[in-house]
């Protein structure tokens, strides 16, 4: 699958905001409660963007941990690099594409993460055999990524506003099927975790912008949608007014994700 795919850190940023503030549950507490880190560990994060796991098993772990997180996007890893530098927590950034062998020695790691981003990977078993290398014999991977049930209500407002058949998504479509398989066929054996976080929205307003940035750094996906930006404003507008609809009819826009934790070891 050719992915023509760059997250902006604005789009990301935004997202990241809008889950913490809106959602009922936090992740970041179930992922390290069904992970367990130790401290001493040595710990890779893999798509790591602007560095938000790599910062929140820092803090778990009172810095006794070598963490290093790598990520294609020299922007997201622009920011993963300053915030570090504020905080002087001696962690390693570096340039790491899903789609070329990783510029790491093997058998090095105790625990390895990927978060929201395996599903962009061209090649998915390679990409999944490059995570595997480079763990330790014994070592564990966790990956996140959305079910096929997520955020149902979001892709219900697009089908309703455009009357259009919504694009196969590289996440939902294919992560709790293909790469879960190629996890299987790879690593000794997979545990799959569920979360449920939903996104409770009183106004219109914030389910809005948390469109807008899901469209608009996925706006390759969804050309079939729009190509311009004055396609795109057209197709936010009748995007508000069935979300308006909905907002009064139910009181509350519920938005819920439901994520899948898989959790591999070598
Ligand atoms: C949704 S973001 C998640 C970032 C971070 N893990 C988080 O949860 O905040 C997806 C990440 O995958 C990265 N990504 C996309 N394609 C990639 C590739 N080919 N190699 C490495 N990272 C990639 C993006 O740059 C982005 O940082």
């Amino acid at each position: 699958m050719k992915i023509d795919y760059r997250e902006t850190t604005n789009d990301l940023l935004k997202r990241i905001d809008i889950h913490s503030q809106y959602g009922a549950k936090n992740i970041d507490s179930w992922m390290l409660d069904i992970i367990q880190l130790q401290k001493g560990m040595n710990i890779l994060d893999v798509g790591c963007g602007a560095g938000k796991q790599c910062f929140s098993y820092h803090q778990q772990l009172n810095g006794a941990a070598t963490i290093t997180g790598g990520d294609v996007n020299e922007e997201l890893l622009g920011q993963a690099k300053k915030e570090n530098e504020k905080r002087s927590t001696g962690m390693k950034f570096i340039d790491l594409d899903f789609n070329k062998t990783f510029p790491l020695e093997s058998d090095q790691y105790d625990f390895e993460s990927c978060c929201f981003a395996i599903y962009y990977a061209e090649d998915i078993p390679f990409t999944i055999q490059e995570m595997h290398r480079v763990l330790k014999p014994g070592g564990r991977l966790f990956s996140s990524g959305p079910m096929p049930t997520n955020k149902q209500l979001f892709y219900d407002i697009i089908r309703e506003a455009t009357g259009k058949t919504i694009p196969p998504m590289p996440g939902s479509s294919r992560y709790s099927t293909h790469i879960l398989d190629a996890m299987k066929a790879t690593f000794s054996k997979v545990d799959v975790h569920i979360f449920e976080n939903p996104l409770i929205f009183p106004e219109v307003e914030p389910f809005i912008a948390y469109t807008r940035a899901s469209l608009a750094e996925d706006r390759k996906l969804w050309s079939s949608f729009f190509q311009t930006k004055d396609d795109f404003e057209k197709i936010m507008t009748a995007i508000t007014t069935v979300a308006e609809k909905r907002l009064e009819s139910d009181g509350q826009l519920v938005m819920t994700k439901v994520v899948g934790g898989f959790i591999a070891t070598k």
